[in-house]
Formats: structure tokens, C-alpha cells, sequence
């Protein structure tokens, strides 16, 4: 298959540029003895989990049918997390998880019997500390509900623990802020650590960022599971999937209001949608900062202000041109949905040998099975 033939909107996966950040991942575990588990809400298009397993232990999740998929499509370790348990999900996921982790000592004392015995134990621990760009994404935000605070434990439920998660980073690009807060942690919950088998620390740790020192990332966290005895678990998710993929697109119109705005043949809205939580613009593989010929590159959904970015280009854009909008796979290809009624993008994986295989598409029958089965009668 030949990439001009494809019709936009489409996701590419490189599996090449997904493999460089895999073998970064296997350069921490060789140097830390760190677990690795994806995140998968960050990135669960599981058509290309047989390139990605071969270089983790397994996944962790944040919902039920996550559970399900990375037991069933991924294997290894099953790490079963969720805010918010109801005692049916709890039921469901215990059979099929390696470890339970709760979110609060309450959901912990409600529903431990039904996981003793078939899964290891854990729950989620609140730092107090975080490396986090924006509040909405910051786990120790003022009144966070993620994980129980140090002066809210009640040391009792330790006796029976084996272990405990904390998750305070957000794309931390920085090794001394992460060392500086793996050293708060070892102060502030030492002692409780000390009791158990193993600690995940989290996700956001962007160790596959070009220059990042993964060896002195792998020195401390082998440092820390030494001091506390511990098996280290991190969760990446953006960390193994960033910079893989580019969602394409069509400009379908150029239209003219003080600006340029050429128009494509998708939404931010529906199909990117944390450019616009986060406010965050995204980047066009054809772009040039010095040129020329300014745009922006506006959605086609109805929402006025959904736009990708503005962006320069050398030439004039074409009606019919497409342009490939950058790292487009975390957080993004698991948050699409039919807003609109726009096409929603096929998924496609170009392999290492150049071949590009389909790994999902979809037509007018997905769009309407999601709003409704069956008509009143
Ligand atoms: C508990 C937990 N683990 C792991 C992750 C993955 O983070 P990232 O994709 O930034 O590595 C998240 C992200 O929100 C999370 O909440």
C-alpha cells in the first residue's frame, strides 16, 4: 500500500520510530531492574501491542475494559487501577489482574476480600509533590481525590498490603526533578515503603525525550528499590508512544478573515482532542518557521475556536494538499469520538520493511451503532 493512495483522515504508527522509544525503555530496565507497564489510557491501539510486548512486562489501566484488554491482548502483568471501583468491576477484574491497586482506604476496606488471594494488593499513595505543566493534569492539586494523603494513613492497612502506587508526573523532562521527588517520597513514606514487595511510581517520566540522561534516571530508581527493598514498576504511556505518529489530513478549503485558514478534513475536537483541553498547538510535519505564507490550520467541525494551530509554510497551501499533523498518537487516537458526524480517521501501522498495514477503519454503521441500538416502540 502506498500512503498517497490512503484517504484521509488516517493515523500512521512507525513502527521504526516506535521501536527507537522501545529500546530506550529497554535501556532503563536493563540499568534499573525497573518494570515497565504501559499506560493504557494513554494509548491502547492494541493492533500494534506484538511490537510493543516484546519489550515491556505488561500494561496497567485505568477502568475496567482496559483490564480486560491488556489481559487479553497484551498479557504479561496485569496491573488493575481505577479511581472509582464499583463492587461489579471489582468482581470482574479480579479473576484476570496480577495486582489490585485502590484509590482510597475506603475502597480498599470494602472490596479487599474479594481480591485476597487471587491478586497482589496496593494502593494508591498522594506525594503532596508533583512535576506537572497545568493544574488540570497535576495529581497533588489542591483537594486532589488521587490517592490517599500522608497524614490521612492509617498504618494499620499496611500490615496487609504488597504494595503501593504513586503517579505525580506530568511529561517530566527533567531528571533532577524526578530524583528530587523520588528523595521526598523516601523521606515523607519511607517506612511504610520499607514493609512492602513492590512501588510503582508512576507515568509522566518522558525518558525517551531526545537527550534525556536515562542512566541517571537508572541510578536512582535502582537506588531507591535498593533502600527500601522494593520491586520499582513505572507506567509510561506518552513516554513509548511519543513522536510515532502523524495523523493526515486534507485541506478542503482556504478561506479568509484578516488570516488565512485552510481548512481539513478533521477536528481537534473529535480527533485531537487534548489540543484543545490543553490549549496546546500542534505541529505540521510541512510547516518552516521562517516561511512565508501564514495559516491556520482550522478544523472542519462547528466549534469556532477549533483550530490545530497557525502555522508557516514556503508556499502557498493547495486546496486538496495534504499535511501530516505531528505526534498524534498519546492521548488522542483512545479519545476520538463522532462529533459532528465527521469521518473518523482509519488507523494505519507502517512497518519497519516499509509495508503499511491496516489496523482499523470505520463508516457510517459505527457512527449511528454508538447513538443508538433500537428505535422507542
Ligand atoms: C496512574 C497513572 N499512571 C500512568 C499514567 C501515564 O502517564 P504518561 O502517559 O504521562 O506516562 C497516568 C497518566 O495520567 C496515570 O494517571
Amino acid at each position: 500500500m502506498n500512503s498517497a493512495q490512503l484517504k484521509t483522515p488516517y493515523f500512521l504508527i512507525d513502527e521504526n520510530k516506535l521501536i527507537e522509544n522501545l529500546e530506550k525503555a529497554k535501556q532503563l530496565k536493563t540499568l534499573s531492574g525497573v518494570k515497565l507497564v504501559l499506560a493504557l489510557k494513554c494509548f491502547s491501539t492494541w493492533g500494534v501491542f506484538d511490537i510493543i510486548k516484546p519489550y515491556l512486562d505488561g500494561t496497567t489501566s485505568s477502568g475496567p475494559f482496559e483490564v480486560k484488554l491488556g489481559h487479553e491482548k497484551f498479557g504479561g502483568e496485569t496491573h488493575a487501577y481505577s479511581v472509582g471501583y464499583s463492587e461489579d468491576d471489582v468482581r470482574e477484574v479480579a479473576d484476570i489482574c496480577d495486582k489490585m491497586i485502590f484509590n482510597s482506604q475506603s475502597q480498599l476496606t470494602a472490596y479487599r476480600h474479594l481480591v485476597e488471594g487471587k491478586a497482589s494488593l496496593g494502593l494508591r499513595l498522594n506525594p503532596g509533590v508533583s512535576y506537572a505543566g497545568q493544574d488540570l493534569a497535576n495529581p497533588a492539586r489542591k483537594f486532589s481525590r488521587l490517592g490517599v494523603h500522608a497524614d490521612k494513613i492509617d498504618p494499620e492497612v499496611f500490615a496487609s498490603l504488597n504494595g503501593v502506587m504513586f503517579h505525580m508526573n506530568c511529561e517530566n523532562k527533567d531528571v533532577d526533578a524526578f530524583v528530587a521527588l523520588l528523595d521526598a517520597i523516601s523521606d515523607k513514606f519511607g517506612s511504610y515503603l520499607d514493609a512492602l514487595e513492590w512501588v510503582s511510581l508512576g507515568g509522566g517520566v518522558f525518558f525517551t525525550w531526545p537527550g534525556y540522561d536515562i542512566e541517571k534516571l537508572a541510578a536512582a530508581l535502582k537506588a531507591f528499590g535498593e533502600r527500601h527493598d522494593v520491586q520499582l514498576y513505572l507506567e509510561p504511556g506518552e513516554a513509548i508512544i511519543t513522536q510515532t505518529t502523524d495523523l493526515v489530513v486534507t485541506v478542503v478549503d482556504i478561506v479568509e478573515n484578516d488570516m488565512k485558514t485552510a481548512i481539513v478534513d478533521s477536528a481537534t475536537e473529535a480527533h485531537r482532542l487534548d489540543t484543545l483541553i490543553y490549549n496546546e498547538p500542534a505541529s505540521i510535519g510541512e510547516a518552516s518557521d521562517n516561511g512565508e505564507h501564514t495559516y491556520v490550520i482550522g478544523s472542519c467541525s462547528c466549534l469556532a475556536g477549533d483550530q490545530f494551530c497557525v502555522a508557516n509554510f514556503d508556499e502557498p497551501l493547495k486546496i486538496g494538499q495534504r499535511l501530516h499533523i505531528l505526534d498524534s498518537a498519546g492521548y488522542t487516537m483512545v479519545k476520538l469520538n463522532w462529533f459532528n458526524g465527521l469521518r473518523m480517521p482509519s488507523v494505519y501501522c507502517k512497518r519497519s520493511g516499509g509495508d503499511i498495514q491496516l489496523l482499523n477503519e470505520f463508516d457510517y454503521q459505527d457512527f449511528k451503532r454508538t447513538l443508538s441500538q433500537w428505535s422507542v416502540h
